[in-house]
């Protein structure tokens, strides 16, 4: 199984801040962003990851984590993204990297507290397909929204002005190698990019997506008002460990 943090883009939502540096580069807490998503993988189980990074200060990720031996990593991997081509873009680089096998995607900014081995282990079992994490949020025309029928997700849509669900499609995708193929159908979304909801509904079509719910706390950290609050969770994680 292989590992890949998603770590590009501008950022644009947290301007002025991005303007110089990369959002995942930013502090939470006492970790810089992109050290939850790698340690999210790492304690999962994960030994082979790849960061795809881009826009500003892409070249400041390999003075930060070098080959990952912080991480009890053996290697780290790096890859960079021209432009600002959407979640599903920046994934399609790794697919070299990934060789066909499994892969769990981690978005740079989604900060979460459940331990995702268990998962792991039953998606390694699962023969094929995807699987995604779900969290009850009081705010889901923000993200992706599952829409539901008797129990099943029967498509996810991309930030609804009128949410069919209370649900978040968080951040945390794990995907057969089918993924790449999926990934090339698509076309670019009125806001011009290839969305990671699109590839997941190619997995819905094909009968083959399967759904946990996180128990812990999880947020994504790419607004003021997320960032702020991604940074109380891990002052609180930090104070109780
Ligand atoms: C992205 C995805 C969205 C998902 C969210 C989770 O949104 O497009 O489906 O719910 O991440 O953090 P973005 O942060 O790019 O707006």
């Amino acid at each position: 199984m292989k590992g890949v943090v998603l770590a590009g883009g501008l950022g644009t939502r947290l301007s002025p801040l991005t303007r110089v540096t990369n959002k995942h580069l930013l502090p939470v807490y006492d970790k810089p962003m992109i050290y939850y998503p790698v340690e999210t993988l790492v304690k999962s189980g994960i030994e082979d990851i790849m960061i795809v990074t881009g826009g500003n200060a892409a070249g400041d990720f390999l003075k930060l984590m070098g080959n990952g031996s912080e991480f009890g990593l053996k290697d780290l991997y790096y890859t960079y993204q021209r432009g600002e081509g959407g979640i599903a873009e920046a994934l399609s680089l790794a697919e070299h990297f990934v060789s066909g096998d499994k892969v769990v995607v981690v978005l740079g900014d989604n900060i979460l507290e459940d331990n995702l081995s268990e998962a792991v282990q039953k998606f390694e079992k699962q023969k094929r397909g995807a699987r995604i994490f779900l969290k009850e949020v009081t705010d889901p025309q923000r993200f992706g929204v599952p829409v539901f029928k008797n129990g099943k997700i029967v498509n996810i849509e991309e930030k609804p002005k009128k949410p069919k669900s209370q649900y978040a499609v968080t951040g945390i995708y794990m995907y057969d190698s089918r993924v790449f193929e999926f990934c090339r159908k698509l076309k670019p979304s009125k806001r011009g990019e290839l969305e990671i909801s699109d590839v997941n509904n190619c997995y819905i079509k094909d009968g083959s997506m399967q759904y946990d719910i996180l128990k812990g706390y999880w947020t994504d950290a790419g607004t003021f008002d997320s960032l702020l609050h991604a940074n109380k969770l891990a002052a609180l994680k930090a104070e109780s460990s």
